[in-house]
């Protein structure tokens, strides 16, 4: 069955290119985004492999760990992050997990026979601290996802868990923000003392609790 938002992330071990990992142990308390790749040695794959080591420290930030799959050996795993390092001026800073069995891959739905039955899409989930799936996204192997995209969804979902508000079209970190529906007037003037624009009573408007 398809995993769905807010479904627990199903647990595995896998061998990664960080040694063996227990995937909700390996998480602790942290946020994860498992990420697939079609194939090693491929180069939109590695594009995005290196990126992503770029993005550490904004991941660091956010309490964010990234983890990648491909189901290719972990032997072909260290050879390509040497060209990843080379290529991409970034080496590796996060697990890239070896799934040669297809066991990870099918847990998480990331096999679309009618696509490859042979390599995973670009699947993406973003699990929360409680293991829950909270983004899934897939994107065809032609096409590198926007790892900045991702980064910003994380905004969104950390800030709406603390501050219960929402993000609208086009939202940049920042940004106004919208009060959540299921606060009503009463509990938001102890949430927003400063107030909100109330453009229609569904649409509450607040400066972003986070500038
Ligand atoms: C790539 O990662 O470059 C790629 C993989 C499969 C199909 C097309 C491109």
């Amino acid at each position: 069955m398809t995993l769905q938002l807010g479904d627990i992330a199903p647990d595995f071990e896998a061998d990664t290119t960080e040694g063996r990992v227990s995937f909700h142990q390996w998480l602790g308390n942290s946020w994860g985004v498992l990420f697939s790749h079609p194939k090693n040695y491929t180069p939109v794959c590695t594009t995005e492999l290196g990126y992503t080591a770029k993005l550490k420290p904004e991941f660091d930030k956010r309490n964010v760990k990234a983890i990648g799959l491909s189901v290719d050996e972990l032997k072909d795993h260290e050879g390509w992050s040497k060209d990843i390092a080379e290529t991409q001026g970034t080496p590796l800073n996060f697990p890239l997990i070896a799934d040669p069995d297809f066991k990870v891959a099918n847990l998480y739905g990331m096999i679309h026979p009618n696509a490859s039955d042979r390599f995973t899409v670009r699947s993406v989930f973003v699990i929360d601290p409680n293991k829950k799936v909270r983004l899934t996204l897939t994107y065809p192997a032609s096409t590198g996802r926007n790892f900045d995209e991702i980064l910003r969804v994380i905004d969104s979902l950390q800030l709406t868990d603390q501050y219960k508000v929402a993000t609208p079209v086009n939202w940049k970190p920042g940004d106004d923000v919208i009060i959540v529906p299921s606060v009503n007037n009463e509990d938001a003037k102890k949430l927003f003392p400063g107030g909100w624009n109330e453009i229609k009573p569904y649409l509450r408007v607040v400066p972003s609790p986070k500038r």
